[in-house]
């Protein structure tokens, strides 16, 4: 049996061999990527790839536990990280600690992320000294959609390039053991990754970051549409489609059930 990753194993990382990141929302799934990560995220995507909804944005603290102690039943040796959903950790550092220590206590979890503006520095630094390792989350920030019109890639401008590189640094500064880099330009992923001493994982933000993570059902490839970072590493989308399609015809037919699969209890 491994010994699980830590936070402090994944800062120790830091320029090493890359960190392997994914996401998972449910037991099953966690029990199957556990082997080959280093880091499995709760991430509050499950709103959106598993709830069916349209932004980040209305998920809830009770979501995320719910969804955090089904992936600690199924992972054993992944640092299994749990996202703080919108509202829940960024109008003070108390109101941060309360929801991030219920997240820890209810769901056995080893950290927790929060999308990290500048202004959550003290957040982070408040959690971190009270016990709660933070992962940052800096670049294209989801639960902001609602302010920059949606998920566009950032780092355009050179006002939109210093903000992303005072936020990690910010992060960084305040203790964060790592940071999650999304949606940025390659030079900028590289600048940061330089820049600060956490490790970056980055999504959509080049090779240049010392881990990389992906939402799992978009690598499996469950949906149609992708953003353009994601690489289809499988093709859910049609294994499930064939085998609904096959079950059907079966059911209609009367091919299924067939011998096998049938209960004959009171005949020798
Ligand atoms: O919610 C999520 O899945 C995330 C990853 C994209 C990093 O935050
Ligand atoms: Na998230």
């Amino acid at each position: 049996k491994t010994k699980r990753q830590t936070a402090a194993s994944i800062t120790a990382r830091k320029g090493g061999e890359p960190i392997v990141g994914l996401t998972a929302y449910d037991a099953p799934t966690a029990a199957l990527l556990d082997p080959h990560c280093d880091l499995i995220l709760v991430g509050d995507s499950v709103g959106m790839v598993v709830h069916g909804l349209p932004s980040t944005v209305g998920v809830t603290m009770e979501m995320m536990i719910l969804h955090g102690q089904a992936v600690m039943r199924g992972a054993a040796q992944s640092l299994v990280v749990v996202d703080m959903p919108f509202g829940s950790y960024e109008s003070d550092p108390r109101q941060a600690f309360a929801n991030a220590s219920r997240l820890l206590i209810e769901t056995g979890a080893g950290a927790v992320k929060i999308e990290a503006g500048t202004y959550t520095a003290e957040i982070i630094s408040f959690l971190t000294e009270r016990g709660i390792p933070v992962m940052g989350h800096v670049g294209l920030r989801p639960q902001s959609s609602n302010v920059t019109g949606g998920f566009k890639a950032v780092g355009r401008s050179d006002e939109e390039w210093r903000q992303v590189l005072a936020e990690a640094e910010a992060a960084d500064r305040a203790g964060a053991f790592a940071l999650v880099v999304e949606g940025v330009d390659e030079l900028l992923a590289r600048n940061i990754t330089e820049s600060v001493e956490a490790p970056t994982i980055g999504i959509g933000a080049s090779s240049a970051c010392d881990g990389q993570i992906l939402v799992t059902p978009d690598m499996l490839g469950l949906f149609d549409w992708t953003p353009k970072f994601v690489r289809k590493f499988g093709n859910l989308r049609s294994d499930i489609t064939s085998a609904v399609e096959a079950y059907a015809e079966a059911v209609r037919d009367r091919r299924f059930p067939g011998d096998e699969e049938v209960y004959r209890l009171r005949r020798n």
